[in-house]
């Protein structure tokens, strides 16, 4: 009985060891990574297709470029304030190496080598390929400093331990890049990749689990707001969703952020809207391609 319990004691320890391992944070590696000569009107593009100034410009003023942090981003865990990403040496990026950047935006890891928080939505981030995080990392640095950090998180136990947010990317960053699936057009795939990557749309357009993490199954069919107000839509083609919408009346709304009866879109989705419509017109296009073919999961019961 004795030894029983000592072996179950080992392999408790080394369990934990494992576990504790394996939720160590994940680097890119790849150093040096080359010479690049940067695309600073891409790197625009990929800012305003990530939508990086919704999150982080300082709130209560206009300047989108104004990338103090500080806005109050609810959610079920607690209240997160996307931090201080200007040009600024030590309350904003402006120290940030060129790899450091890459390994926030694609793995979630900080310099320090710590989990960020998957509000910062490094989940579709993960996606985008080097050279646009690499045309970003420039662009951003064309931005000005902005003195000032935003105030710590405030969120309930146990969620504020980023340790435990090494466990969650086991289960819900895959760090696979963006593959394009060879049977569709470039166009399509073009829509795919500034959808899942840089637009994050599945992000607010899918239901989350008792972890914050996105269901599969449902991902694009919509859900709760995690503001805490209203629904965010489906955007499938089922009948609840956009089955009844063209791929011109979706380009539309991504262009003007009027749907086909007339509405404006509003909440969140005005913000998104305002950036995407600043894109290429090709774009707008192609993300409209990709979301008119996303399957509905199926009518749902009436009630
Ligand atoms: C949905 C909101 C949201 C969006 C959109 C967003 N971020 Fe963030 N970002 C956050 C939050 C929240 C954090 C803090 C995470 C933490 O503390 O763990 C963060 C952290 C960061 C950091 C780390 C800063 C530091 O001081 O360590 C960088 C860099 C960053 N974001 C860049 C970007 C860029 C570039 C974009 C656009 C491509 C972007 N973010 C879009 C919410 C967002
Ligand atoms: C920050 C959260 C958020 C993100 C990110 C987001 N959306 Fe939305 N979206 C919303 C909300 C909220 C609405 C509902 C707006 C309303 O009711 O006025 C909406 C509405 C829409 C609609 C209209 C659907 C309908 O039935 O009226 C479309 C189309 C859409 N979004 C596409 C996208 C695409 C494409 C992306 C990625 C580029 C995206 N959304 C990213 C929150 C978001």
């Amino acid at each position: 009985m004795r030894r029983l319990l000592f072996i179950l004691l080992i392999l408790g320890v080394i369990g934990g060891a494992a576990l504790w391992f394996v939720a160590l944070p994940q680097w890119v590696t790849v150093e040096p990574i080359g010479f690049y000569s940067p695309n600073l009107a891409n790197g625009r593009a990929m800012f305003l297709a990530g939508g990086c100034s919704s999150c982080h410009a300082t709130p209560r003023q206009n300047d989108p470029l104004h990338l103090g942090g500080g806005l109050a981003l609810k959610s079920p865990f607690g209240t997160f304030y996307p931090p201080n990403i200007s040009q600024h040496p030590r309350d904003g990026i402006g120290a940030f190496t060129e790899l450091e950047f890459i390994n926030a935006l694609l793995k979630g890891v900080s310099p320090d080598g710590q989990h960020y928080f998957p509000a910062f939505p490094y989940t579709s981030y993960q996606r985008m390929t080097l050279s646009d995080v690499r045309d970003l990392f420039v662009y951003l640095k064309t931005l000005p400093p902005v003195e000032g950090r935003a105030p710590a998180h405030e969120l309930s136990f146990p969620f504020n331990i980023r340790e435990g947010v090494g466990l969650w990317k086991l289960l819900f960053l895959d760090g696979e890049p963006f593959r394009a699936d060879p049977s569709r057009t470039p166009e399509w795939n073009r829509g795919a990749y500034l959808v899942e990557g840089p637009g994050h749309c599945a992000e607010c357009h899918s239901p989350r689990n008792l972890l914050g993490g996105i269901v599969h199954a449902k991902r694009f069919t919509g859900g709760p707001n995690p503001a805490g107000k209203g629904l965010i839509p489906d955007i499938t083609q089922s009948e609840d969703g956009l089955a009844s919408w063209s791929e011109d009346d979706i380009y539309k709304a991504l262009t003007s952020g009027k749907s086909p009866d007339g509405d404006t879109l509003g909440s969140s989705m005005a913000e998104i809207v305002r950036n995407i419509a600043q894109l290429s017109e090709q774009g707008r296009k192609a993300m409209a391609v990709y979301i008119k073919s996303l399957p509905g999961a199926g009518a749902k019961p009436k009630p």
